[in-house]
């Protein structure tokens, strides 16, 4: 055989075989190693830090038997395990594994490295490449910086952002370089004319009296040996900037501050810190104005060339002012910060019939527009940011309410690349006014900004529309999952609203990994909550007045207790609830102290928030329209409150407390039954929402469940398939047609396309999902102004029963984080096929299903470590075959049948069921 025909024919096939018997035959290896649910995150205060990793492997019935981690603070010398050694761990725990080694040092990098031993084999795995993570300042007292503020005067009209810069000589050379930086306000850093990090709009939104997050980088390569310099720009942002409607400014303080650490270590051990102190200096720059509605307005003539270098003169600047801030309120970040994603270009210029010049991106989403200019000095452009045009074609403004949203630039001349700094603008459309000549798309640049959090959810069907409601769902979480779950990131609002964030929790950790981000803005929740435990309506709680007459109200208080429970199940993040509990049971406390008799019946409620109503001012339609009483829903959210408590009173081995809460909820269903319901079963409104509620929390007798479901089903219908929910009672809609067997009005109800329904804005041409189920209305008029946003996640909570019941990926509540997936797909809705897939700490979780003629085939992929109960649709257990063969020839066995599934126990692997006659 020659040598070419050997490279050509045997090696490929050598190589092949010799990759399929490495995957077969090789030891587990171990990937994806996190610390905190991150990857090698700097600047981590936890003080026990909790370890992940996955076991990589597509082997069927892998479960981890023991793990072994070491942990040095030495790169090189990860092995010799300084800080930790485990030794054998016999366990199958693979996630969150806590750090038991000797305590952690300040501002220290930790290496870690993991083998496992599994069940295929008696040797353990190779060790995992080593991860890393590096501890913050870790207390107060290590803050040698001080806080500055600008030393000139300052514009309380404009607020001009102001520059501070500190220039510096490294006399060694630099082992290592680490910035502590926050402020109050934004931050923006350069050191020698580079920015510092990939994060934007840090130190982001914290109830910045409680909790001011830090942030620290590496920025070892940025530092010169010999001369350098570090320059920081600051911007109002929320904490000066006005939040809310109400025109409120300056809510956490009216001058903005800031505080920076830089530790420098030199190859020879020694080390200098360059902290914010006296010897500082201020001015302004080119940013003249920037708010977090309003927008920025940025000369670029005043821009102060290589401010950020050490050569540049700084003798007409101004000294700095040093403020006793103090470090109490300091934490060190802790959830994914925000940063670049998506870049989105102009798809269509369009000209208005006003005459105006109008980019049309495609896609409603979050961040700004990069301009690329060129254009005299003093040139004016101007770049309006809307969501909508009106149905003649021009932008829609009005529902922005008070909000500018404009980017304004005065050009340097020349040819300059701009973009915003300390804003942030929800938008498709743009107007741009000020450039002369044609428009070259090409020059703009939309940049999405949001939190860093993981992409960890896909969901698709064959139903094109459905995907694009996926896809609006997604996008609706990319814009409004910006450091701090918000309603809608356009209008004057753009606020934590408590409620929008419990109904969607759900849904956003199927789509994102938002364990990290939900617990900082948790412990949020726990700051601002009152001392009388009702949790106030957003948080941060800029609407906070001196009694806490905004909060408090069922679906949104008690987001305190709902989500921290949804992060459990989603996440098996135990530590989530046991640092919650303390705010979960004050809130439970609240409510049982202005129950009376165990009825919640007072005070003020949203209720079924933006439900059905016709104001089309006929009777007729005024009697379709569909409220639903709303203490009738608080009481109902009371009993789910208080089942989630007895949940986790459970969990966390807190029996007193579980067997207070199994009693009340006895009590909570008796009341609601005797004040809301009639002894037929009937209930005082006659709502989808108010049965839906009803029998999703177990309101009702179990024999008179049978024909509330009748009675939703018949309301369904009433309403000629579509829904009448508003925000709390959506969730659930679908999951209760389910669970007592009505799939098949769920699907009727999902692929509704007319008013109202979750299809309608999308046969609209919705990129994202709407505040109210007709934002726009079928004449392509607008809901009111005043409330009309069309970037809300809330209706996208449908997301949750997508997942869950069409592709029927869940995870055991027992067994939770998915050590022990449920897969229970429900294919319907004429559907052909469906899949979706989900990736968990353990690996990727998926699910799909196709269906030809009578026979449905199903993937599903199970990872490592973990099991799940398969449920196939079939009659029985002989029509069902797995990779072509039946059954027990495929050594799985049926473990029993259950209303039209045959239930099939597994462990890890990629299974193909064939279901005939299906
Ligand atoms: C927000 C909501 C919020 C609601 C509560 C609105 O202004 O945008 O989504 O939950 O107020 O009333």
């Amino acid at each position: 055989m020659s040598r070419n025909t050997f490279v050509r024919y045997c090696l490929p096939c050598f190589l092949l075989f010799q990759l399929l018997m490495t995957r077969l035959f090789a030891q587990v290896s171990v990937q994806q190693l996190l610390t905190e649910n991150r990857t090698n995150p700097i600047g981590l205060d936890v003080t026990i830090p909790r370890l992940s990793w996955q076991l990589a492997t597509v082997k069927r019935n892998v479960m981890q038997t023991a793990y072994e981690i070491r942990v040095s603070t030495d790169a090189a010398s990860v092995a010799k395990g300084t800080s930790w050694q485990s030794g054998r761990v016999a366990s199958e725990q693979s996630v969150h594994v806590p750090y038991g080694g000797a305590a952690l040092q300040p501002s220290q990098r930790y290496y870690w490295q993991v083998r496992v031993w599994d069940n295929t084999s008696p040797k353990p795995s190779a060790w995992s490449t080593p991860a890393f993570w590096q501890t913050g300042l870790m207390n107060a007292a290590n803050w040698k910086a001080k806080w500055i503020q600008q030393g000139f005067p300052g514009d309380s009209v404009h607020s001009p952002s102001p520059l501070f810069r500190k220039a510096f000589a490294t006399s060694k050379k630099v082992r290592s370089a680490v910035l502590y930086m926050t402020a109050h306000g934004i931050y923006e850093a350069q050191i020698n004319g580079k920015r510092v990090g990939d994060a934007y709009l840090t130190p982001g939104w914290t109830s910045y009296n409680q909790h001011l997050q830090y942030q620290t980088y590496d920025v070892t390569t940025l530092l010169n040996q010999g001369q350098n310099a570090i320059g920081v720009t600051l911007g109002s942002g929320w904490y000066r900037g006005r939040m809310g409607w109400a025109d409120q400014k300056n809510i956490y303080g009216n001058q903005l501050a800031l505080l920076g650490q830089l530790a420098i270590t030199y190859a020879d051990g020694s080390s200098e810190t360059i902290s914010t102190d006296e010897s500082w200096k201020s001015s302004t720059g080119p940013i003249r104005f920037s708010e977090i509605y309003d927008g920025e307005v940025y000369d670029a003539r005043l821009e102060k060339t290589g401010w950020t270098l050490s050569a540049y003169a700084d003798a007409d600047w101004s000294g700095i002012m040093v403020k006793p801030f103090g470090y109490a309120n300091l934490v060190a970040n802790y959830n994914e910060l925000i940063r670049r994603h998506e870049t989105v270009k102009p798809v269509k210029v369009l000209t208005t019939p006003k005459g105006k010049t109008v980019l049309d991106f495609g896609q409603n989403l979050v961040g700004w527009v990069q301009l690329r200019v060129t254009g005299k000095a003093g040139d004016k452009v101007v770049l309006s940011h809307v969501e909508m045009l009106d149905k003649f074609g021009n932008p829609y403004l009005e529902n922005l309410r008070t909000a500018k949203a404009q980017a304004t630039y005065l050009l340097k001349g020349g040819t300059e690349t701009l973009e915003p700094h300390f804003t942030f603008f929800g938008f498709r459309y743009v107007q741009v006014d000020g450039l002369t000549g044609p428009i070259n798309p090409a020059d703009f640049t939309a940049v999405t900004l949001y939190s860093d959090i993981p992409k960890t959810g896909e969901f698709a069907t064959s139903n094109p529309l459905i995907n694009q409601l996926q896809s609006n769902i997604q996008w609706g979480q990319r814009g409004n999952f910006l450091d701090v779950p918000t309603d809608c990131p356009q209008r004057d609002e753009r606020l934590g609203w408590t409620g929008d964030a419990e109904v969607f929790s759900r849904t956003a950790a199927f789509n994102f990994g938002v364990n990290s981000f939900f617990t900082k803005w948790l412990k949020d929740v726990s700051a601002d909550q009152f001392p009388n435990g009702a949790v106030p309506f957003v948080i941060p709680d800029v609407l906070r007045g001196p009694n806490p007459s905004m909060a408090g109200a069922a679906g949104w208080s008690d987001a305190g207790i709902i989500i921290p429970w949804n992060m459990y199940v989603a996440y098996g993040d135990r530590r989530l609830i046991e640092q919650q509990y303390a705010s979960m049971k004050a809130y439970q406390g609240y409510m049982e102290s202005v129950a009376k008799n165990d009825l919640w019946s007072e005070g003020f409620q949203f209720g079924d928030w933006l439900s059905f109503v016709t104001t089309e001012g006929s009777p007729a339609f005024e009697a379709k329209s569909a409220f639903t009483d709303v203490h009738l829903v608080a009481q109902c959210f009371y009993a789910y409150s208080t089942d989630l408590m007895r949940k986790t009173a459970t969990v966390l081995g807190k029996t007193d407390d579980a067997a207070h809460y199994t009693a009340l909820l006895e009590r909570i269903r008796k009341a609601f039954q005797q004040a809301y319901m009639t002894p037929t079963g009937r209930l005082i409104s006659d709502t989808q929402t108010a049965y839906v509620l009803a029998l999703q929390f177990d309101m009702l007798p179990e024999n008179l469940r049978p024909q509330a479901v009748d009675r939703l089903v018949d309301n369904v219908k009433k309403y000629e398939n579509h829904l009448t929910t508003g925000f709390l009672g959506t969730p659930f809609l679908c999951p209760v047609l389910s669970r007592f067997g009505r799939t098949d009005v769920a699907y009727k109800l999902l692929l509704q396309d007319t008013y109202p329904s979750w299809l309608y804005p999308v046969k609209m041409g919705a990129t994202t999902i709407w505040e109210r189920w007709d934002s726009m209305k079928p004449d392509s008029t607008f809901q009111s102004p005043s409330m009309t946003s069309f970037n809300h996640y809330a209706y996208g909570a449908v997301g949750d029963w997508m997942y869950r019941t069409i592709t029927g990926i869940d995870t055991d509540e027992t067994k939770t984080g998915y050590k022990h997936t449920i897969i229970r797909p429900h294919p319907g809705g004429g559907f052909t096929s469906a899949e979706a897939s989900l990736k968990t700490y353990y690996g990727t979780v998926r699910s799909g299903w196709k269906r030809a003629s009578d026979a449905l085939t199903m993937t599903v992929e199970i990872p490592a470590n973990t099991t799940a109960t398969i449920y196939v649709p079939a009659k029985n257990a002989e029509a069902v075959q797995e990779g072509g063969k039946p059954l027990g020839a495929s050594g799985l066995t049926a473990a029993g049948t259950e209303s039209g599934y045959v239930q099939i126990k597994v462990g890890s692997g990629v299974y193909t069921f064939t279901s005939s006659g299906f």
